[in-house]
């Protein structure tokens, strides 16, 4: 047995390999998704296998044309169409960025804009963490590493040709083809050439402004610095417009300006072997000269900009979970999720052009719809320091902007799906005892504003009831009656969001002394039971959300959800799976299901096979593993004590529906969601965002130790596990015996701590301790009491 001693700084090169876990990420782990609701074209997992940092600005890797929507840049088949520095990761909607391109193109150009510039894959690409490599149709290969803010392109040309080109393509994007009007735009931009006086070399510099993609963003720019190591002829050159191939200029002059035409230009080299160094920054472009020439200085080799890369994900991200675990199997699905689940956000501190700060800031949030749940909760333990300048950057944004984002990236908040979900982020943070540099009170206030205020609408064709950029766009009906209204789109999905969001609020004024804020808003966050309908049943159960209006309850059928879209009563999932999701006050619901069995009985339901015709690719039952409203679910056993049945029902999802292949996600990744739910499942696991609370699962291993900073750590053991005995028969938690079927932040994360887990075969009742809290049931002086306990612990 090989038991990993890490040794920071220990991964020079790839010599230590021992040390280096790197080498279990499966970076090349397109994920194909086997269905997700009827959520429109979306058909991959869309994650993005090219070379980045842990939330690194620049992710460098191919542009992919299939004529269908290459989300992160990459797809398994299509042809080439430039290589790019900016990417996301897993998210769907439709794509965003592929943008600062370099092109390798073999024999002479005539025109730069045509098809031809385009190139079939000789073979499978190859990539590593920290390396990419691509083979192509005309005999070229390409390699590529990058560091935070700038990459690195190795060209080889094929030998005894006659013209050896890269085309830089200014007015390159990643394109969609879904018809919703969601594409992006190039709308202008500069290139100049210049020559390096000592070494007869060319450079270029120049920058891109662009806009739209799946946060209907308005215009952003991007700047950028290429350099090439050896000497080369260029021609600029200028479209007639934005949309044809037609040229308007291609000749030697050495700078352009395009309003909206197409710009871009074209280096030709002598010799087979090419090297580029390019930095990107949201600047200007001496600070994108100035980032790649102190990350990738000249003369560095694309080995050491690797090594390095691959160091920084060993020592910032993989060296934070070890185990003496040997199935390969099970450390690449590890080493794999906690890679795809530190893509995004991104760390911009420094590059953010809208505003002088002395914060840090963070965009590429993607949207804490899908994030809250599993991944935030996560970062919090695994990146202590970074999620705090996340946290202060969150209140930036709102100090500067006017809101807190609920989703963004290029700088531009958009697409808020359901409540303001940050606010349940704030409340798990605070609960938990981040306080560091981070501004409570003006985290508070952009709670109420997010609480009070309705956001100025934008018209977004997905629905045109209020705004889906920022805030809560329902609030007229949520402040007027107390439930929304089908005038508003998502009624009934947003009812019980916008519940559990001033739940948080109250939850933050009361530790920060508000209690009338506090009064206030944890009795708005009872509203979910406005939309409770008692008469609306099927398969047997009674009493689910449903929609209404002011004269009273409308039918529906709590196992349909219409189109289950934007202008829909409910977003991307069942009537029955949001019947669940008032997750602070799980009491009201256990009573409104007739009780503990009944409510048992219901999550059963949830996951018998069969049941529902409309989930084919998970055997039709009611969950759905690849969207993130059922994504808790299957940890509510431990509401009623049947901890057996957390573990029963995860255990199978997980094993199930994940795969560390090409097609081993349930659903898009959603920026790593999907890849931390699973993270939670090895954990042994699963948190409760907004409280401090933990459900328990069963861990994979016979041992995990999580790296929690500050010298503490988490340690897990379990003994008598196997790939079929993994019920837990008993536990001890710090030590001593534990009966309850779930923990707090406070009993093992706060300080560090041990859990030790007896694992068997047979299902066990070993939680006779009392279930975990549901707050909201308690009535308002009750679970003020709780409440301030939690946010005094938070305080030592
Ligand atoms: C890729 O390029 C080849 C060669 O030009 C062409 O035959 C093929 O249709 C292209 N594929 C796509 C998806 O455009
Ligand atoms: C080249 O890529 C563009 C998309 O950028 C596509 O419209 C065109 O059909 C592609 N051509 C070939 C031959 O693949
Ligand atoms: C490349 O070769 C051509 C033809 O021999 C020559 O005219 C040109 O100056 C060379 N260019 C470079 C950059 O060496
Ligand atoms: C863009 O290029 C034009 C023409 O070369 C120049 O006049 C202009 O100042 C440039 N703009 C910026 C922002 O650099
Ligand atoms: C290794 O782990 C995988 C995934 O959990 C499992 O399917 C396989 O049976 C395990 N192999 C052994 C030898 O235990
Ligand atoms: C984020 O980026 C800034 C600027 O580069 C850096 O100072 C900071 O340490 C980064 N944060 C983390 C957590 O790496
Ligand atoms: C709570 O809300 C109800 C209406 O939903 C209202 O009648 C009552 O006065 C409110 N109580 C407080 C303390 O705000
Ligand atoms: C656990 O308790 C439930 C409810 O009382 C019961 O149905 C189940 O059979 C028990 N399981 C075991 C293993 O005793
Ligand atoms: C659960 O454990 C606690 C603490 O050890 C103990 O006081 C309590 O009696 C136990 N409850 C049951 C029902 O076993």
């Amino acid at each position: 047995m090989r038991v990993k001693q890490f040794v920071l700084g220990s991964v020079a090169g790839l010599a230590a390999a021992n040390d280096d876990l790197s080498s279990y990420a499966l970076t090349d782990s397109q994920r194909l998704i086997s269905d997700v609701m009827q959520t429109g074209s979306i058909n991959g997992g869309n994650t993005f296998p090219g070379v980045a940092r842990p939330l690194g600005m620049v992710k460098l890797g191919p542009d992919l044309y299939t004529g269908s929507d290459s989300y992160s840049g990459y797809q398994p088949t299509g042809n080439f169409t430039g290589f790019t520095m900016l990417h996301e990761s897993g998210t769907g909607g439709a794509p965003k960025y592929g943008v600062v391109s370099q092109m390798p193109v073999v024999g002479a150009i005539e025109n730069p804009l045509s098809d031809k510039m385009n190139d079939t894959r000789a073979s499978a690409d190859k990539t590593e963490v920290g390396y990419y490599k691509a083979s192509l149709g005309s005999g070229t290969v390409l390699e590529m590493s990058a560091s935070k803010k700038a990459g690195i392109y190795k060209y080889t040309f094929p030998e005894n040709k006659e013209h050896y080109n890269v085309l830089v393509d200014v007015s390159h994007v990643l394109s969609s083809y879904r018809g919703q009007g969601l594409e992006q735009h190039f709308l202008g931009g500069n290139i100049s050439v210049h020559l390096e006086e000592e070494s007869d070399k060319h450079y270029y510099t120049g920058f891109g402004t662009y806009d739209n993609g799946w946060n209907r963003a308005g215009p952003w720019t991007v700047y950028f610095c290429g350099y090439f190591d050896t000497e080369s002829r260029y021609k600029t050159f200028l479209g007639k417009d934005f949309k044809t191939a037609n040229l308007e200029e291609f000749s030697e002059k050495s700078s352009h300006e395009s309003k909206t035409a197409r710009l871009g230009a074209v280096f030709s080299f002598n010799q087979t072997s090419v090297v580029s160094r390019v930095g990107v920054s949201f600047i200007s472009t001496s600070q994108a000269c100035s980032n790649v020439n102190s990350e990738i200085p000249d003369g560095t080799s694309i080995e050491t900009v690797r090594d390095g890369t691959r160091k920084a994900w060993n020592s910032e991200v993989f060296s934070k979970v070890t185990t003496s675990e040997t199935n390969v199997t099970k450390l690449n699905q590890l080493y794999t999720a906690l890679y795809f689940m530190h893509l995004l956000p991104t760390n911009k501190t420094g590059e953010n052009p809208l505003w002088e700060s002395s914060e840090p800031y963070y965009d590429d949030i993607f949207t804490f719809w899908d994030i809250y749940r599993s991944l935030t909760p996560l970062l919090h333990i695994l990146q202590p320091v970074y999620y705090e300048e996340f946290l202060r950057s969150m209140i930036d944004i709102w100090r500067h902007q006017g809101w807190v984002s609920d989703a963004r990236s290029s700088f531009h908040n958009g697409a808020v799906q359901g409540g303001t979900n940050g606010d349940n982020v704030f409340a798990d943070a605070f609960l938990k005892g981040v306080r560091g540099k981070v501004n409570w009170h003006d985290a508070l206030s952009a709670m109420v504003k997010n609480a009070e205020e309705v956001p100025v609408n934008n018209n977004d064709p997905r629905d045109p009831t209020g705004a889906t950029q920022e805030g809560r766009s329902a609030l007229p009906d949520w402040h007027e009656h107390g439930f929304i209204t089908p005038r508003f789109g998502r009624s009934v999905s947003r009812a019980v969001e916008y519940s559990v969001n001033d739940f948080s609020l109250a939850a933050v004024a009361l530790g920060l002394d508000d209690t009338e804020k506090y009064k206030k808003y944890f009795n708005r966050s009872l509203n979910w039971r406005n939309h409770w309908n008692p008469d609306l049943s099927a398969l047997g159960f009674s009493g689910f959300l449903g929609p209404r209006d002011v004269e009273g309850f409308i039918s529906q059928n709590p196992i349909s959800c219409g189109g289950c879209y934007w202008g829909d009563y409910y977003y991307q999932g069942l009537p029955w799976e949001y019947s669940f999701n008032a997750h602070h006050d799980l009491g009201t619901i256990i009573d409104y299901c007739d009780g503990e069995q009944k409510f048992t009985e219901r999550l059963e339901m949830t996951f018998t096979p069969g049941v529902f015709s409309g989930n084919g690719a998970f055997g039709n039952t009611l969950f759905n593993p690849g969207n993130e409203p059922s994504f808790v679910t299957p940890y509510l056993y431990s509401y009623v004590n049947r901890q057996d049945l957390n573990v029963k029902r995860s255990r199978f999802i997980a094993k199930s529906y994940y795969k560390p292949t090409p097609a081993g996600l349930p659903g898009n990744s959603d920026a790593g969601a999907m890849e931390s739910w699973l993270l939670w499942s090895m954990i042994g696991l699963f948190p409760m965002t907004g409280q401090p609370v933990f459900f328990i699962g069963s861990p994979w291993f016979s041992d995990l130790t999580i790296d929690l900073g500050g010298g503490k750590s988490l340690k897990i053991t379990s003994e008598g596990g196997s790939e079929e005995k993994f019920y837990v028969q008993s536990l001890k938690v710090n030590g001593k015996q534990w009966n309850k079927s779930w923990l707090s932040w406070y009993d093992i994360f706060a300080k560090g701590g041990t859990l030790d887990f007896k694992l068997g075969d047979a299902p066990s009742n070993w939680t006779t301790g009392p279930t975990p809290p549901t707050p909201a049931s308690l009535g308002v002086d009750e679970a003020a009491i709780l409440i301030s306990e939690w946010a005094d612990a938070g305080d030592e």
